[in-house]
């Protein structure tokens, strides 16, 4: 019997239900897929929260997964029962163990690596890719500020701008994470309790100059600081809002801080089109299966204990990727 994480009103991580669902057969391009592991992504809270708008109630959120196919719709064209998949572009609906996706939100598992892992990276893989390589293209020499870089997202950007020869300060919330950070190849690792002005650091840093670029996925607690961490025509790139939502900014901050640019993100636009998608992932797992990028699964939960998974990822317990395991029917 399929089952699934519904939510029948917004709220805290109680609202996450584990109930059986009903999943049709699948119709015109449609994919019904038995579905192994679940990615665990901050953006899921926000919908729980009811930060982010949902389609309506209940819900089953979630936007990362892989499976294997289980059933195919008339007009399906490329996958067949069988077929390894995973998919990170949503819509909402992966906290399932099964589920119905259209054809062309699916990707091929690559050959190596396992639905676990796919499960757990997809999403801020092609995050990492969007924030590095289309927001801006980060280049060698060049100065960047990540925050949460012992984090999900923040990890792999970390890693990812430290081989493409930059030079990486990392942020972290808890001096317990410090070491993580500079393992994901932070040159430098600012725990923000103990550093009160720490975008002065970040110039110190910086021979005065401040950083070419800042990766700000905190929000509310952060964007200032990151604000003031910038170099002249320098870029923030808000992505995220873990600790609150960024309030209302003049744009006269902007022009006083050195006519800086700032861009708000979101990957779904990103990898709205089907080779963009293809491109990030592929760009992705291309470093990720040469041992360039690593990325250890720091948590994993059954999915019926979501709700145990949104508490620790709020509660900044979590580390590097989290998972959720579908349950064993
Ligand atoms: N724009 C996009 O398309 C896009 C795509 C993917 C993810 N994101 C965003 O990227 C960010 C990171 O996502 P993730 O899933 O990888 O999560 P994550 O980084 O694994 O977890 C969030 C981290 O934020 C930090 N944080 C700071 N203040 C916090 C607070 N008050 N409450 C909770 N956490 C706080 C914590 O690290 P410290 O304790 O070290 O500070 C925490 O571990 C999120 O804001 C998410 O919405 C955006």
């Amino acid at each position: 019997m399929p089952y699934a994480i519904r939510v029948h009103q917004h709220g805290g991580p109680s609202a996450l239900r584990w109930e059986p669902v009903e999943v049709a057969a699948p119709a015109g391009a449609q994919v019904r897929l038995r579905q192994t592991a679940v990615g665990l992504n901050f953006i899921d809270t926000y919908h729980r929260s009811g930060l982010y708008p949902v389609p309506g109630q209940p819900f089953v959120p979630g936007l990362e997964g892989a499976g294997v196919v289980e059933a195919i719709g008339p007009a399906v064209k490329s996958l067949k029962p069988g077929d390894s998949v995973m998919y990170c572009k949503g819509p909402i609906g992966a906290y399932a163990t099964h589920r119905l996706i259209e054809e062309d939100d699916l990707l091929r598992l690559p050959q190596g690596v396992a639905p676990e892992q796919a499960a757990a990276c997809l999403l801020r893989g092609c995050t990492a890719f969007m924030l590095l390589q289309r927001t801006f293209v980060v280049q060698a020499g060049m100065s960047v500020l990540v925050h949460a870089a012992a984090g999900g997202v923040g990890a792999l950007v970390a890693q990812w701008a430290a081989h493409l020869g930059a030079r990486v300060i990392g942020t972290v919330g808890h001096a317990s994470k410090a070491s993580l950070a500079a393992s994901n190849g932070c040159e430098t690792v600012l725990v923000l309790p103990e550093e009160p002005d720490w975008p002065a650091r970040v110039r110190t840093l910086t021979d005065g100059q401040g950083c070419n670029v800042v990766y700000d996925g905190v929000g509310k607690d952060t964007f200032t600081g990151s604000l003031d961490s910038l170099r002249r025509f320098g870029l923030m790139v808000s992505f995220g809002q873990s600790s609150g939502p960024v309030p209302a900014l003049d744009p006269l901050a902007l022009m006083q801080r050195g006519s800086l640019f700032l861009t708000r993100p979101s990957l779904r636009d990103y990898i709205a089109e089907t080779i963009e998608y293809g491109t990030a992932a592929a760009a992705f797992f291309d470093l990720l299966l040469r041992g360039v990028l690593k990325v250890p699964i720091g948590q994993s939960y059954y999915l019926s204990d979501a709700a145990t998974a949104h508490a620790d990822l709020e509660g900044r317990r979590t580390t590097g990727a989290s998972v959720l395991i579908v349950d064993p029917q």
